[in-house]
């Protein structure tokens, strides 16, 4: 697949055929992953996959509380979970359907995404925000492995909800010491491929000099 159409394209799937995936292909994915870059090549990864069924319901079981209150604040106009200004909701209703979470049994293939701290350098973690540019080392990796995905007639979808509840997660897991579960992927062959994303022009996110400089206006065709 030409590599400029494959970055324009690769839009979210939650909803996958039954025919399974190997882990020949899953091992076949990773390998493009590991291609990925991170400060100082550290390589901080490491993937569990997640065969066994009764765990799999283990971690939608702690997924789906994050779900409620995230689609209930999307529901109200809101930003879910910002760092800024975040306020949890007064009333939440339980067990909204989620197509991944609930039939996390039948998903062909979930892995959960780690990354050993002790390997990237986090360059604003004294900042007085919460640190971001330790992620710069970890989610290329997750991002090279959801186009392999795509290469190998994949779809699928990244996910963060199952890292609100490391702490439940990592005994389920078995997480190492030093280790933060940064995501959850979800892949299978998709029921319906969506290739017509939708996103923000050049102008409205980039500009010259200064984030207050005049805008850079999209490329002309
Ligand atoms: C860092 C990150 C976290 C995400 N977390 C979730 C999640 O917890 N649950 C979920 O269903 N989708 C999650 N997504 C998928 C986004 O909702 C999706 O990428 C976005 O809506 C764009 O969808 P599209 O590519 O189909 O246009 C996440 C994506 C990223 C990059």
């Amino acid at each position: 697949m030409d590599l400029q159409y494959a970055l324009r394209t690769n839009g979210t799937v939650r909803s996958f055929k039954n025919d399974p995936v190997g882990l020949d292909t899953v091992a076949a994915i990773l390998d493009d992953a590991r291609f990925a870059p991170s400060g100082g090549n550290g390589q901080p990864w490491r993937v569990a996959v997640v065969e066994d069924r009764p765990l799999r319901r283990g971690l939608a079981e702690l997924m789906q509380p994050v779900w409620d209150e995230y689609l209930e604040i999307r529901m109200a106009g809101g930003q879910p979970y910002t760092v800024v200004g975040y306020e949890t909701p007064d009333r939440i209703t339980p067990d909204k359907p989620n197509e991944l979470l609930d039939n996390i049994d039948s998903v062909p293939v979930v892995l959960a995404i780690a990354a050993d701290l002790s390997k990237i350098a986090m360059m604003d973690a004294d900042l007085d925000r919460p640190p971001m540019t330790g992620g710069g080392s970890i989610y290329p990796f997750c991002w090279n492995l959801m186009l392999s995905a795509r290469h190998h007639g994949l779809g699928g979808v990244m996910t963060t909800f199952l890292s609100r509840c490391e702490p439940e997660a990592a005994g389920l897991l078995g997480l190492p010491k030093d280790h933060a579960l940064v995501a959850t992927i979800f892949l299978g062959h998709p029921v319906r491929q969506p290739t017509r994303l939708n996103r923000e022009p050049v102008e409205s996110f980039a500009t010259i000099n200064r984030f207050d400089g005049v805008p850079l206006q999209s490329p002309t065709k």
